[in-house]
């Protein structure tokens, strides 16, 4: 038995947080058991890690070497255990950020990446990443109406431009897997356009 991996990103702003407690629901009313996690973090290790990504100067293959140090605990600890048990994991970010934060936004290496990647997942990828794209400037709107940045949502428009270069191109090379969102409707229309992806995988 195994279960639905489904992963959310998007740039800093663009409202996936509000949407994935909706999927949820929606995925636990059809039966479904929905374990809810997030990147970097999800274990009480990588939780630690996040702190130091979110807040520590460093230069991004140090990001990088981090950000999948902590993934592989919360693959071996927590997203293995649930997908073989055959519960449906909802992962708030997962190795699409990191191409698009730290590979296209912050120039590491996109080999090396793929390497990491290739290393700590062993070939687990996704079922289905729902990619909420949006103009940065909107997001940076919607941000400045939020809370205190951390670094990387202190970054600048330019800054964003690149992660969503990085997005766009993980979309290109993985369209089966990535479903993009129009993320500039208003609330009811970003849903729907969620339901549609979900419902034509029968989910
Ligand atoms: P985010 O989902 O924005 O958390 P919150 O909504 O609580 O602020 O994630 C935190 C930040 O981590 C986000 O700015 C992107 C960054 N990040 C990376 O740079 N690389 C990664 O691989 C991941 C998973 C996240």
């Amino acid at each position: 038995m195994t279960g639905r991996f489904i992963t959310f990103e998007g740039i800093d702003g663009a409202g996936k947080t509000t949407h994935i407690a909706a999927v949820a629901q929606r995925l636990r009313d059809a039966g479904a058991t929905v374990v809810l996690t997030r990147e970097p973090g999800g274990t009480p290790l990588a939780e630690r890690v996040r702190e130091l990504l979110l807040h520590e100067a460093m230069d991004t293959l140090t990001e990088s070497l981090l950000v999948f140090a902590a993934r592989r605990d919360h693959l071996r600890t927590v997203i293995a255990p649930a997908l073989a048990h055959g519960d449906t994991v909802l992962c708030d970010r997962f190795t699409d950020a990191t191409f698009a934060y730290q590979g296209h936004a912050g120039g590491a290496d996109l080999q090396t990446l793929a390497q990491l990647e290739a290393w700590v997942q062993a070939g687990l990828q996704p079922d289905l990443t729902v990619w909420f794209d949006l103009d940065p400037l909107i997001a940076a709107e919607r941000r400045a109406q939020a809370r205190t940045a951390d670094r990387f949502e202190a970054q600048d428009v330019a800054y964003f431009e690149r992660v969503r270069a990085g997005y766009r191109a993980r979309f290109e090379a993985a369209p089966q897997r990535i479903a993009r969102i129009d993320s500039s409707q208003d609330r009811a229309a970003v849903s729907k356009q969620i339901e549609e992806v979900l419902e034509a995988r029968g989910w």
